[in-house]
């Protein structure tokens, strides 16, 4: 089944991609039985989404992955055309993956209000590779009745003892909104909020609930919120709210091209790390490694600091150590490398002669040579002191102002590389990582 076909041009070498077939929402991150636990939306099969199961990775250093297959397969009537996105928590040694079982019936159904179910869907495992004892937590009908048929992808997280569970979804009057459970056992929940937005789309999805220098942080993926001149380009969008949610409080995650659906997780010391979607729905400029049977990564984990009342973002250290000595150069060829510099006037860069990036201290402006196919030309009046640019392959990720802000791109080019005018950078490889 997970057969590599012969050519795969595009495979990142230090970000997970799936071994066949289509990738989307990370799910499920953990750290049990001293290695962390990577799930994914994975359809074998297919680079289309069609029925979902989880794919699996786990390492215990981000470097050395090892895949495991797949962890949860959608084989029961509550499951049947999905095993669609959820989380992990462990508790008393054992591992447990909460999901959304996607039932879509056949017929003629608008599959908002009629033709679909969403159920709660809990799995276990003792070693953290076999899963078992699927069970159901919740079906529709135990969902508020203003909640339309969109109820799915729960975060279960503890907090002062407790366990707790919130679930993304959309009102029947098309607003986005949460559900908040609270669970002495992990088996019975009980409803303490059923949330609905005013300002931020007709749908939420993904939701992960943390805190981070003592402050809660919602961060989830609303749908439906019209572009603006500095925020929400991309078809769908995902972000964070530290205090009262409403969209002036919304700060998006990522301003790239592919960036969707992340997942934030506590590992076992203490930090907070977000892997996201490398991708979206709907476009099609990735049929060049659909070619090659596979679609979509995901991002690199980046730990999560909370400073001047935002959000930061950085790759995790055991990326940043694979970065080998840098160099002073205007220009390099290669398809792993990290490179840095300070913006002090304008600077232009083109990576992999394919993508133009003009910084300026008050600016960033973006242009595909390859403009179309969701590849318009953007700009962000944003104030830029300093670049990271991550080039792996066929993804690239942009650390503006040491994570303040972060670009994240899918680049289908023959030739990687990238070449630097107006200011001084330096430059340097990158190690691969292990898949086995
Ligand atoms: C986000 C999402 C989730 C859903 C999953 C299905 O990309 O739509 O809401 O659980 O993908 O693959």
């Amino acid at each position: 089944m997970f057969i590599l076909s012969s050519v795969k041009k595009f495979l990142p070498h230090f970000h997970l991609y799936p071994h066949s077939g289509r990738l989307n929402d990370p799910n499920g991150l953990c750290y049990f039985n001293h290695r962390f636990h990577i799930f994914y939306q994975s359809n074998p099969f297919s680079t289309l989404r069609k029925k979902t199961y989880w794919g699996h990775y786990s390492t215990k250093d981000f470097v050395n992955y090892q895949f495991h297959g797949l962890a949860i397969s959608p084989n029961t009537k509550y499951d049947r055309d999905g095993a669609y996105s959820g989380s992990a928590i462990v508790n008393k040694n054992k591992l447990y993956l909460f999901y959304t079982g996607n039932v879509k019936h056949k017929g003629n159904y608008d599959y908002v209000l009629t033709g679909r179910e969403s159920n709660t869907m809990r799995v276990e495992s003792t070693d953290g590779i076999h899963f078992t004892n699927k069970k159901v937590i919740f079906t529709n009908k135990d969902y508020p009745s203003n909640l339309s048929l969109h109820v799915r992808d729960p975060y279960v997280f503890k907090m002062n003892k407790n366990f707790y569970m919130v679930l993304g979804a959309r009102t029947k009057d098309n607003h986005g909104a949460y559900l908040l459970y609270k669970s002495k056992d992990l088996t019975h929940f009980k409803l303490i909020k059923n949330y609905k937005s005013k300002d931020l789309g007709y749908m939420f999805e993904c939701p992960s609930v943390f805190t981070l220098a003592h402050k809660k942080i919602f961060s989830f993926s609303p749908q439906g919120l019209k572009a603006e001149k500095n925020r929400f380009k991309n078809i769908y969008s995902s972000g964070y709210i530290v205090n009262r949610i409403n969209k002036n409080n919304y700060h998006e995650w990522d301003l790239g091209y592919d960036f969707y659906a992340p997942q934030i997780f506590i590992d076992h010391k203490g930090r907070r790390i977000l892997i996201g979607w490398a991708g979206l729905e709907g476009y099609s400029y990735s049929y060049l490694e659909e070619k090659e049977g596979w679609k979509h990564c995901l991002t690199l984990p980046r730990e999560l600091t909370f400073k001047n009342n935002k959000i930061y973002q950085q790759p995790i250290k055991e990326i940043t150590n694979l970065y080998q000595k840098f160099k002073k150069v205007k220009a390099y060829i290669g398809t792993n490398f990290i490179a840095n510099f300070k913006v002090k006037k304008d600077t232009e860069v083109t990576i992999s002669n394919s993508l133009i990036i003009k910084f300026n201290t008050n600016k960033m402006s973006t242009h595909f040579k390859c403009n179309g196919a969701n590849r318009v030309n953007r700009e962000y009046k944003i104030n830029i002191h300093e670049v990271s640019i991550i080039l792996d392959n066929s993804i690239c990720e942009i650390y503006l102002n040491k994570g303040e802000y972060v670009f994240t791109s899918r680049i289908y080019a023959p030739h990687s590389g990238i070449k630097i005018k107006g200011s001084n950078a330096t430059i340097g490889a990158i190690k691969s990582a292990s898949y086995k």
